[in-house]
Parts: structure tokens; sequence; C-alpha cells
């Protein structure tokens, strides 16, 4: 597949997957495999464009948040990002059953874990813990590995979510942000997380939803007996602050694009396609004039987006 026909496989599949109704027949076996190829393709060109520090998810805007992580990682904002994405990370651990002085000894796995810097920030938060990471994408853990990796701290596996290679029981907290609306069958990575979760280890899953989506998870969340859903709060008004801040023109983002050798229009485009990708049109972003120009006569695609309703945080415990 050239990489035209690759885009056009992922954007179909997250169509598939995000917007069938529950309990519609889906493309099946063949229809996921080619999603998950396009997947890994896409990702592994993201982790050959990626500068050292990006992470991939839209992020959150919580002062009080800010505030927390500096008491814990002094300097924390002076990292060369903007630490939007590290405050969904902090968010993933700081209400659990389990606080953030108490991870000595325990097993940390996060699932889609794009380029490890999301994880490696969690292992200077909560110390102590043994951390892997696995992705789909093998690029990604191929620079996680040799940037990240650190003996008994961290590691980083290749897998996917829907057939994870650990053994029952071996995993303590189970971490899972912005990733899950990638996987065809939802209902299987969440059996996969009951199989690999030690009894009362924590899943901690943020993800962002369609309508459809979301009532297939609450069904199948219903399903799965070794899981109780002890939270489901509705995050997206923090969310869409980090997005309104990264979109704003004297913002660390444009401030990093600005730096890159490129032609004014080339830039804009680049604007233009990074905020689609972290998540603008949640966030009410209108494409301008010169692009909405340049989409008619076919020079940057058009993109609307899935119709995203929710970004939500979601916590369960194994039985
Ligand atoms: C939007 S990125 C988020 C990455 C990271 N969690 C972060 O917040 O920076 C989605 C990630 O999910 C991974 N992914 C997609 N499908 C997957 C699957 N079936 N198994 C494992 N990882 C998958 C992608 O390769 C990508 O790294």
């Amino acid at each position: 597949m050239n990489t035209a026909e690759i885009m056009t496989a992922f954007t179909s599949g997250l169509a598939d997957i995000n917007l069938a109704e529950p309990d519609t027949a889906r493309g099946g076996e063949k229809a996921a495999e080619r999603m998950k190829t396009a997947s890994s393709t896409i990702y592994d060109m993201a982790a050959t464009l990626s500068a050292k520090g990006d992470l991939w998810n839209w992020g959150m805007y919580d002062p009080e948040i800010v505030d927390e992580i500096r008491a814990r990682l002094p300097g924390f904002g002076e990292f060369g990002t903007d630490g939007f994405s590290e405050q969904l990370y902090f968010l993933a651990l700081r209400d659990l059953p389990i606080g953030l002085d108490d991870y000595d000894g325990r097993t940390v796995l996060e699932v889609g874990c794009g380029t490890g810097e999301g994880l490696n920030f969690l292992s200077r938060i909560a110390r102590g813990a043994r951390m892997t990471g696995l992705d789909l994408s093998p690029r990604a853990i191929a620079r996680a590995s040799a940037t990240l990796a650190r003996a008994d701290v961290l590691e980083f596996v290749h897998g996917d979510a829907e057939k994870l290679p650990f053994v029952d029981g071996s995993v303590n907290i189970l971490v899972n942000i912005e990733s899950s609306h990638n996987y065809p069958d939802l209902g299987r990575f969440l059996r996969e997380v009951e199989r690999v979760l030690s009894p009362g280890g924590i899943l901690t899953h943020i993800d962002v939803f369609t309508r459809q989506r979301y009532a297939a998870m609450r069904r199948m969340t219903a399903e799965i007996d070794g899981l109780t859903w002890v939270t489901d709060h509705d995050i997206s008004d923090r969310v869409r602050a980090a997005i309104g801040r990264r979109m704003a023109s004297d913002s660390h983002f444009h401030a990093t694009l600005a730096r890159q050798r490129m032609n004014p229009m080339a830039r804009r485009i680049a604007a233009h396609s990074q905020i689609l990708m972290f998540g603008g049109m949640f966030a009410g972003y209108q494409p301008p004039a010169v692009i909405r120009l340049l989409s008619r006569i076919g020079i940057v695609p058009w993109v609307s987006g899935l119709p995203m309703e929710s970004y939500r945080h979601q916590v369960a415990v194994r039985r």
C-alpha cells in the first residue's frame, strides 16, 4: 500500500470502529487486520518524525494538577514540552486506590505507549515500580527502547492490545491512554486486561469516545465479570482547555513550528494538520480561509474528523 492508501485504510478503519452501532456486525478479522497494518504503519511514520520528548495525546489542562506535578518533579514545565500530555498521564495514576508513594515492587503495564515518553514520565512520578510499555508500532518501540529503557525500571515490548504477551495475573496496574479507539475489538482488549491483572489489580483507562463507541463500551463493561468499574469521569472540558491553549498563537506548539525551516504556506498547512491530530475539531477549531480554499481545490485533504462526544477517564478493579 502507498501512503495515500494507508491513510485511507486508517481513516476508514477508525470510522468503522467508532461509528458502528453496538450489536451491528463489522468487517470481521480481515478488516481488523487491515486496520492494524494501517495503524502500525501510520504510527511508525509518526515515530520517525517525532522529536525527543513528544507525546501523542490531546492532553488536558488543570492548574491543580500542574501544582501537584511540580511538587513531585521540580522544574516540570521546563522540559521542552507544554506539559499538557503529561498532565493526562498524571491523572491516570492520581486518584487510584494505590497512592503515588506506594509503587515499590509493583508492576505497571502501559498498553499503547507510543513514544514511551508518557510512561517514562510516570516512572519518575511513581517510583520503585517495574514499568513495561507495549505498542503495535515496531518503530515506536525500537525508539523507546533505544532512548528511554532503564534496567529493572522501564522496558518496552512490541505487541497487540488484543493479544497481550503476558502471563495471567502478572500486572498490578494497567494504563491505557488515547489508544483503545484504534482497537477493532474493544471487548477482546478488556478480556485481556481481565486476564493479565492480578486480583485487586487496577485498569486506568483514558480515551475519546463517539456516542456509539461509548454505548458499546458500557455494554461490554457490564458483560465482563472480572472487572468492577469504580469511576467513569467526563474530562472533556479539561481536554478542550489544553487543546485551546495549544491552538493559541503564542503557544509552545506554534513556537516550535516557527523554529522549523519551511515557507509560510507550508507552515500553515503543517499547523493545520497538527491541530487536527491533536483534537482541534473536538475543541471547535475552524480551519482558516486559506486552508478551506486549498481543500476546495484538492491541495490539502479535507478532514472533518469523527464526531467525538466525550473524553473520559474510567477505572476498574480486578475482582
Ligand atoms: C494516539 S497514540 C497515544 C500514545 C500514547 N499513549 C500517548 O498518550 O502519547 C495511540 C497509540 O496506540 C497504539 N496502538 C494502536 N492500536 C494498537 C494495538 N492494537 N495494540 C497496541 N497499541 C496500539 C498506536 O501505535 C499509538 O502508539
